[in-house]
């Protein structure tokens, strides 16, 4: 696992679009595993400005994690409505490529099904994960089991408030989610998990130093063979230093990753 501490989101972010386009320019048919939440935001802005100087998306294909269950892509607390206008509108995505769960679907053993077709089709090259303040990766809540492959989960409270706290206006928050399973996840070939700000930092901590558990889902990834995680200062304050590296940019440019 290597740990690269930012000056900022928009670094991180930054760093995050770079290996996702390095991804994109290698492979024949590129797929990313995406999330939604604010953490994954400078990400699919410096996305979108990588489609701006030329980037082509025209090959790519996407997995969504996660949606609610029992809204559309019209609201805009879906994570397709919030897909649509943080990437998909804004770059040459084919839509039949941007693949995201039905949180409308009558049949949700049969949407489950469904889309592990699409994940079976489409194994990730590079998932994109943020981080739930209790440890969930994807819509995984922490137990004493998880879930191999997609299922609907009853998200727990603090989800929902976490989640509700963009839409104040908005009452009655979905409560479900249809989430891809932890399999499903540790399929990817390339994992990159972020985390930003000051409320994060104690789960990040838990999740990379203290012992693996499912009750913080987020921990398994230290079984994944290639995890790259990438925080700010304030996420990164309560990890020993010694097992982080630093990065900053040169002239306002990141130029490197590594993969
Ligand atoms: C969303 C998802 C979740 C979020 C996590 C962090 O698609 O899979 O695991 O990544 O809840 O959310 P933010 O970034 O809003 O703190």
């Amino acid at each position: 696992m290597k740990i690269h501490v930012f000056d900022s989101q928009y670094e991180a972010g930054l760093y995050a679009a770079l290996m996702a386009k390095r991804t994109i320019m290698e492979r024949e048919k590129p797929v990313l595993g995406l999330a939604t939440g604010a953490t994954s935001i400078p990400f699919y802005s410096a996305l979108v400005q990588s489609c701006h100087d030329g980037l082509d998306f025209s090959r790519v294909t996407t997995v969504n994690l996660d949606e609610l269950v029992g809204i559309g892509a019209d609201d805009p607390r879906s994570y397709r409505y919030f897909m649509q206008h943080r990437l998909f509108s804004r770059v040459n995505i084919l839509p039949e490529n941007a693949h995201v769960p039905n949180g409308l679907a009558i049949d949700e053993a049969a949407e489950c099904a469904r889309y592990d077709r699409v994940i079976d089709a489409h194994t990730p090259d590079l998932q994109i994960l943020g981080i739930g303040g209790n440890g969930h990766i994807g819509f995984n809540e922490p137990g004493c089991a998880l879930l191999a492959r997609t299922h609907v989960i009853r998200l727990h409270r603090d989800t929902v408030t976490a989640n509700a706290r963009a839409f104040p206006m908005l009452d009655d928050y979905p409560s479900r989610a249809i989430t891809v399973g932890v399999t499903d996840i540790f399929r990817a070939a390339r994992i990159v998990l972020m985390a930003f700000g000051e409320k994060k930092a104690d789960i990040v901590a838990r999740a990379i130093e203290d012992p693996i558990t499912t009750h913080i889902p987020a921990s398994l990834l230290r079984l994944h063979a290639n995890v790259t995680v990438l925080l700010d200062r304030a996420s990164a304050d309560r990890l020993s230093p010694s097992i982080t590296t630093g990065i900053k940019l040169k002239e306002g440019r990141l130029t490197q990753v590594e993969m």
